[in-house]
This record gives C-alpha cells, structure tokens and sequence, in this order.
C-alpha cells in the first residue's frame, strides 16, 4: 500500500434496498474515527438510492459517487440519461466510468472518453475503471488491450489530479479468484508506468477491483504502490466491508 490516502470504493452495482442503507452505522463510526484519516470511503449505490444514503451518512466522512453517467453534461431532452450536472447537483462528488458491465451494455472507449470530459467539465471526480478478459491474458494481450482502454479514454485529457484508476481483471470480478500477489504488483507497476509516461510530473492513483473480500485483503494489502480497492459484492455487507477497511489498515 502506498502512504497516501487509502481509497475504498463500494459498488453496489443494480443492489441495495433501503435497509442495506439503514445498516450503515459501522462504516459511518470508522469514517469519523480520526485513526483511519487517510482512509476515503467512497459509496456507489444505484442512483435510485443516491439521496436515500445521503440522509444516513449526514454526519459522516463518507464520499457518494454514482456507477455512470450521460456524456451530456447538462440537462438536456435526453430521456434515460443521468446527466454529470444531476450528480453533481445531488451532492455526489464521484463517478464510476468505463465499468467492463458497463462496455458490455455498449459502452466504448470513445464513449467512456465522451463521459469522462463531461463529468470533468461538471468537476466531478472519476474512477476509470481498465481490464482485460481471460481470452486476452491467455493470449498475452494483457497489455495491449489495457494501454488502449487508457489512450482512447483518456483522449484529449491534460490532467489526471481528478481521476483514480481501477485495475479490475474483467475474470477476477465476481468470480472469487484473484490474481498472485506478485503477478498483481508487476501489473500495476506496467500500468503506472504507461501513465507516466503519458502524463509528465503527475502521479497516477491505482486501486485494484476484483472479488476483494475480508479473507484475501490480507494479501492484497501488502501489493505496494496500490491506493485502495473497489470492492463490489462484499461491500454490500457492511461488516465485511468494514473488516476489509479495518484489515487493510492494521
Ligand atoms: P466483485 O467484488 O463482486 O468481484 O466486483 C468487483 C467489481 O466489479 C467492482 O467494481
């Protein structure tokens, strides 16, 4: 883990009803508790939920993100869309873009790089998320398809101060299996690297996505240069999801 703030990101994906919301007490006490000030707890509920959490996490740390959003960035007659301006009027501060869910509903590299310039135009922050298949490792295309996802959805961006990267392994996500320590920390480095290279003087923040639960944080936490996790079924039960921010952290 680097030394910088920790980011734990919950993606409840299409879950969460009002009760998961009203059981959030222990993630609200960890966000205030002055021990874990570098950690940023960042909950992505779908939007139907988005003022619902708000009204629980009040008086609390917690960041609210959303799990997209429309590349028009204003309001507009464009039925369906959730617009960045929306977001950001509701008070989230976060969105999560370029989700391999999300491509598999349609979403390019160009029309994740579409949303991602809206939202910043909107000053929302982004957590992009890059990943390849099983199919593309076994080939050894790894790289390949990740360095694309990052060039054509990051086209014509200067800045990446309001982006967090999320390296998420389209095989790890749900399936329980995760990536060896060593393998996962080579990759992450390759990536970083590859952002430097293209934007000069900035540092990028990598978080890693990929059935990440109270077990295999423990392992996890030791990868260096990481920033945090994204975290999807497990971040729906809030003791498990405390226990891996508790255990990331000790
Ligand atoms: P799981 O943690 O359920 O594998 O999901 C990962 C993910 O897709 C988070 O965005």
């Amino acid at each position: 883990m680097t030394n910088n703030n920790i980011y734990f990101v919950a993606n409840w994906k299409m879950n969460g009803h009002l009760s998961l919301i009203k059981r959030l007490k222990n993630v609200v006490i960890l966000s205030n508790n002055k021990k874990y000030k570098k950690i940023k707890i960042i909950y992505c509920p779908p939007f139907t939920l988005i003022s619902k959490l708000f009204d629980k996490i009040k008086k609390s740390k917690i960041i609210v993100g959303s799990q997209d959003c429309s590349y028009e960035d204003n309001y507009g007659p464009f039925t369906g869309d959730v617009s960045p301006k929306l977001i950001k009027e509701i008070g989230a501060k976060y969105v999560i873009l370029g989700h391999s869910e999300r491509r598999l509903k349609g979403d390019t590299n160009k029309i994740i790089n579409r949303k991602i310039h809206a939202a910043l135009k909107q000053k929302l922050k982004i957590i992009l998320c890059i990943g390849e298949t099983l199919n593309d490792r076994k080939k050894n295309k790894t790289f390949s398809v990740l360095k694309k996802q990052l060039l054509l959805c990051l086209k014509k961006i200067n800045n990446i101060d309001n982006i967090i990267f999320a390296y998420e392994p389209i095989w790890s996500i749900g399936t329980g299996v995760i990536p060896l320590n060593n393998i996962l920390e080579h990759d992450i480095s390759k990536i970083i690297k590859f952002i430097k290279s293209k934007f000069k003087n900035q540092k990028p923040k990598i978080i890693y996505g990929g059935s990440v639960n109270p077990e295999n944080i423990v392992k996890l936490k030791h990868i260096k240069n990481i920033n945090g996790f994204l975290v999807g079924g497990a971040s729906l039960y809030e003791n498990k999801f405390v226990d891996i921010i508790k255990k990331t952290t000790i």
